[in-house]
């Protein structure tokens, strides 16, 4: 029920609270340390050369997942360090109450001292992301949402932030969009799975509709975070319009996707980039791994630019 709800938001955003300050500590530690290389700073290599891990990423997981024990032991916990650990596929989201955490999400961000980097935390139930917390500490960000409430920045500032008049569809972009998308970590040469054609072809797109002078015309900018939680509580601000990623696990999308449709935006689980123009708006299925966001409409359909609320 929404009362239920509402107490395990409440939770949540203690929870999101507690491990954003244990971030920044590890954050603030390692920006402290001095002439240390990166090697001396520690990381881990996962799955491959880009895919890592930090005794970070590992400490604030284990935090999280016993508060959750502590309170909701009935509830199930997926993160992405108790998975990376030998747990199977199965594992993931079904039907049951669960917890998905990214302990740090743009871990290569943390370890290069780049600060987009945060705590991704969300409740699932019956497969929908119904909470989400995205806690940025170096950005003094706090993005929070709770299914039928609304959607936040630092609590107070309800998402979007900047509205948007017109639907900003791939092929009906509006003047002066900005488009993110992501490199991710697998950089297999096969044919359905080459990263750098996927993003050439994102590219490619956003070239193809920047470069018209008239009706869809002049895309501002393209941006790649390097955490794809952060590109949708982006999206959901109504700061970036459209962001594509191939590759993502639960953990790197939920808690974005419930800020992001709380806010009023739309993620579809996407064809490869060629097929954007194609692609239709559809239930989002979490662990498509294909994933197109759209910002969330403004107001009018008439109005051009960009207009503050
Ligand atoms: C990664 C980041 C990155 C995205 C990858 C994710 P991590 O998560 O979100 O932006 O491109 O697909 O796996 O490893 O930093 O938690």
């Amino acid at each position: 029920s929404q009362r239920d709800l509402n107490e395990i938001y409440a939770f949540a955003v203690n929870l999101g609270k507690e491990a954003g300050k244990m971030l920044m500590d590890a954050a603030q530690l390692r920006m402290g340390e001095g002439n240390a290389t990166r090697e001396q700073r520690g990381h881990i290599e996962k799955e491959s050369a880009v895919d890592l891990v930090t005794e970070t990423d590992e400490d604030i997981e284990a935090f999280i997942k016993k508060e959750i024990a502590k309170t909701y032991p009935s509830h199930k916990f997926v993160g992405e360090e108790t998975y990376s650990k030998g747990a199977t596929r199965d594992y993931l989201i079904d039907d049951s109450p669960t917890w998905c955490v990214d302990p740090l999400d743009g871990t290569v961000n943390y370890i290069h001292l780049f600060p987009m980097f945060c705590v991704s935390i969300a409740f699932i139930y019956e497969s929908k992301p119904l909470i989400g917390l995205i806690n940025a500490p170096f950005l003094n960000q706090f993005f929070s949402s709770c299914s039928g409430r609304g959607a936040w920045l630092n609590e107070t500032q309800a998402l979007p932030l900047i509205r948007n008049p017109i639907p900003p569809m791939p092929e009906n972009a509006p003047k002066g969009c900005v488009f993110s998308c992501e490199w991710g970590k697998d950089r297999r040469d096969i044919p359905d799975g080459n990263m750098q054609r996927k993003v050439e072809s994102f590219l490619n797109m956003a070239a193809e509709i920047g470069g018209r002078q008239g009706k869809g015309g002049m895309v501002h900018g393209v941006r790649s975070l390097g955490s794809a939680t952060l590109d949708l509580a982006y999206i959901a601000m109504g700061a970036f319009d459209i962001w594509w990623e191939g590759g993502c696990w639960e953990w790197d999308v939920a808690a974005g996707i419930a800020i992001l449709q709380e806010a009023g935006g739309l993620i579809t689980s996407a064809n490869p980039p060629e097929d954007h123009a194609t692609a239709s708006i559809e239930k989002v299925r979490l662990g498509s791994r294909l994933y197109l966001a759209i910002r969330p409409a403004g107001p009018s359909s008439t109005e051009s630019g960009r207009q503050g609320q």
